[in-house]
């Protein structure tokens, strides 16, 4: 399955990328983690990337483009992944096609989860993720069962992402109906768009991502 989770910063792409790679064994592809892990390990893409991500504004097409192409030559992209927060320019999505014409594969699906904007910026403001395995939470919308220790690993370390605050969600959500909304109509043209209600419960999102999938 070649799938790309399309939609607005806080929408639930990441916490649905982690329960589809549970149950698909197919890798999470995710360009927001990767620039993020650049930037940890100091490389100068990732140095260049922590200034325009913590003000919410689009890391280059050509370095995120370079950033995806090299990930899904690994082997673990062989049966597939899912593009979370990539593509999210008309450039980045013909590079997508390309990349993938020159493998001989298609994209299954685009999956468009849609949300309103007053609960979007109430999602990412209470947002926090376990250190370890990346599960995310939610101060009061999504908490771990056990206060304080991840559902998934046990995991007692959590953190907070610098752009998660009012004035670069504000950039975020610009960008995204700017730049990115054009894709709705681009996967839609080529009969790959699927939406699904992102205002739903967690679990119920989930099930409708299955169901528009198709799968069992
Ligand atoms: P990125 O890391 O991709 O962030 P984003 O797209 O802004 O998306 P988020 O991670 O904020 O939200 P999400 O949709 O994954 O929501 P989540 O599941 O966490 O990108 C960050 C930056 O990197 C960009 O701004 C840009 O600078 C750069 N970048 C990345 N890719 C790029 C590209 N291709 N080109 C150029 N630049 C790029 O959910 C949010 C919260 O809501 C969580 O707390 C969760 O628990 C909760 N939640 C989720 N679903 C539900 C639900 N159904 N009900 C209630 N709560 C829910």
């Amino acid at each position: 399955m070649r799938l790309i989770l399309l939609g607005p910063p806080g929408s639930g792409k990441g916490t649905q990328a982690h329960r589809l790679i549970e149950e698909y064994k197919i890798p999470q592809l995710s360009t927001g983690d990767m620039l993020r892990e650049a930037a940890v390990a100091g490389t100068e893409t990732g140095i260049h990337a922590k200034t325009i991500m913590d003000a919410g504004k689009l890391v280059s097409d050509d370095v995120v483009n370079k950033i995806v192409s090299d990930r899904i030559d690994e082997p673990d992209c062989t049966n597939g992944f899912i593009l979370d927060g990539y593509p999210r320019t008309l450039t980045q999505a013909d590079a997508v096609e390309e990349m993938l014409a020159g493998k001989g594969v298609q994209l299954d699906a685009v999956v468009e989860l849609r949300v309103d904007d007053e609960v979007l910026v109430e999602r990412v403001a209470g947002r926090y993720t376990c250190i370890n395995c990346g599960t995310g939470y939610h101060d009061t919308l999504n908490k771990p069962k056990k206060d304080g220790a991840c559902d998934n690993c046990g995991g007692t370390e959590f953190k907070r992402r610098p752009d998660d605050n009012a004035d670069a969600m504000r950039t975020r959500l610009q960008v995204y109906y700017k730049d990115t909304s054009p894709l709705i109509g681009y996967y839609y043209a080529k009969r790959k768009l699927k939406p699904v209600d992102g205002m739903a419960e967690i679990d119920d999102v989930s099930r409708e991502i299955h169901s528009v999938l198709d799968f069992d």
